[in-house]
């Protein structure tokens, strides 16, 4: 990470975990480790019915809360959907977008994924965008070309402005829910890539600006070891996130760097 130029960011991803009881203890038990001073962003991602129960509990804390996924329109005959000016509403700040859960299960393609994009932007939802590889992928030697895909059909149609505001999450689904993790090297090399990729499209001073995050079984016991490169600005955490003490430990290793 480097605190200079950008924000490092911790974000939790609950997944389809905890009831809203349950999100009121967990909220009870983390203000309770929180230190005192401002280390690092921290951010909770919690299944859109616990919303409302993760705001009030973390009201007049520093921990943001986001959602875990967002309509595209702002409103219409969508049943079952949730769409950005109604998060921005309720006091939500970010939205994962793009989650490889979502583009394997929920089918959403690049060009769904760059409409979330822009609709959570302007709603001024700042969106955490999920990128990542299949193990198949790397090992045809295609990472590199999918990331760039990936990250540029997001940012179509995005403002430099607006491209400051978004979060790029480095998860390469082999390392998912798997308790495998990217060694530092791996996950570095693809984040600063990253980072080229936005540098080519908005330029050094918005690229240096960017918030880049690892995902991937990262754990109080590797997340030092991930978060002392130079282009990996956070993590994006789930598993881990679910005990408040794991997640207090990441943002404790955030700290040492
Ligand atoms: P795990 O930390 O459980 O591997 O999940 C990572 C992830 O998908 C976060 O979005």
């Amino acid at each position: 990470m480097n605190r200079r130029y950008r924000k490092t960011i911790i974000a939790g991803n609950w997944k389809m975990n905890k009831t809203a009881t349950a999100t009121k203890a967990f909220a009870e038990e983390f203000k309770a480790l929180l230190p005192k001073s401002k280390w690092c962003d921290v951010v909770l991602c919690v299944p859109a019915v616990d919303i409302a129960a993760a705001l009030r509990a973390f009201k007049d804390s520093r921990v943001a809360i986001g959602a875990q996924n967002v309509h595209f329109e702002s409103s219409g005959a969508y049943t079952g959907e949730v769409s950005a000016p109604m998060l921005a509403d309720l006091g939500v700040r970010y939205v994962i977008v793009g989650h490889s859960e979502r583009r394997a299960l929920f089918g959403e393609t690049d060009a769904i994924v760059n409409r979330k994009v822009r609709a959570a932007l302007g709603a001024g939802l700042n969106p955490i965008i999920c990128v990542g590889e299949s193990l198949e992928q790397r090992e045809m030697g295609v990472t590199m070309e999918l990331i760039a895909l990936q990250v540029k059909s997001a940012l179509a149609g995005v403002s430099g402005e607006q491209a400051r505001r978004c979060v790029i999450a480095y998860e390469p689904i082999w390392a998912i829910g798997t308790g495998k993790t990217a060694t530092g090297e791996q996950a570095a090399e693809v984040c600063t890539f990253i980072r080229a990729t936005i540098r080519s499209l908005y330029g050094a001073r918005i690229a240096r600006s960017v918030t880049i995050q690892y995902g991937g079984s990262m754990k109080p016991d590797n997340a030092a070891e991930l978060l002392a490169h130079e282009d990996i600005d956070g993590g994006l955490i789930g598993g881990a996130s679910l005990q408040a003490d794991q997640l207090m430990a990441i943002i404790h290793a955030a700290n040492q760097n």
